[in-house]
């Protein structure tokens, strides 16, 4: 489920295709990432409630993350490096998205057919007055947080609704003669 819904996000969200879905080829490393933040975050919550508004301050970013390196602690470096999967994996979306603007017709042909979330914003942005242009930083922060929003909840609901099903017989036969019903009357869904 958790791969299904990456490649559901992706899609959706970034107008990406994070995975095939073919059988026994690996995971995506996000997938793996996402499914450990935030258990991680949770094992590090009174460092974050009180003294992250602290740090964020301290000196540039290089600066941090040398801090970071050398402070001899496990989780917070499982923590960085999760992280680090997330942030450059949106990068690495990010960059190939905007690799097409070199070719004005492609990248504008794309981000005007796109019905991606991301798609949308870019779109939205491009048209925006010089004042309300979001940073490519703030962009990036969008693609990731809304990946991940998107990803772990809907991969947990999949998950539950489709161990409900297993579980209740007779609500899997009503949904399932719904479902029939509902083709015979209007056809297959399309995505088009
Ligand atoms: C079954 C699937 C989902 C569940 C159960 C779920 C659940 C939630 C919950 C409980 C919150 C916190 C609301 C609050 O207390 O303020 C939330 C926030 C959010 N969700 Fe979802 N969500 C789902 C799917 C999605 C998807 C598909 C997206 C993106 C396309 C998404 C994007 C967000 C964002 C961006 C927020 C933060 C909103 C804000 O604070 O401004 N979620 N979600």
């Amino acid at each position: 489920m958790t791969r299904t819904a990456l490649e559901l996000v992706g899609q959706a969200d970034l107008g990406y295709s994070f995975d095939d879905l073919t059988e026994g080829v690996a995971l995506h490393p996000y997938s793996k990432s996402a499914k450990q933040l935030v258990p991680l975050s949770f094992s590090m919550l009174l460092l974050r409630m009180y003294l992250s508004s602290v740090v964020v301050k301290l000196g540039p970013l290089k600066f941090r993350q040398f801090l970071v390196n050398m402070i001899p602690w496990k989780t917070m470096h499982r923590l960085r490096d999760v992280v680090d999967v997330l942030h450059n994996t949106s990068v690495e979306i990010f960059e190939s998205k905007m690799a097409l603007e070199e070719d004005d017709e492609v990248f504008k042909a794309q981000l005007s057919q796109g019905k991606d979330i991301l798609s949308i914003l870019m779109r939205d942005d491009m048209a925006a007055s010089k004042e309300d242009k979001l940073a490519d930083k703030e962009l990036l922060g969008q693609m990731s947080t809304l990946t991940f929003a998107a990803m772990d909840t809907t991969s947990g609901a999949l998950l539950r609704m489709l161990d409900l099903l297993s579980k209740n017989q007779g609500v899997q036969d009503k949904l399932r003669n719904e479902i029939r019903e509902a083709r015979q009357q209007n056809g297959d869904l399309h995505t088009g």
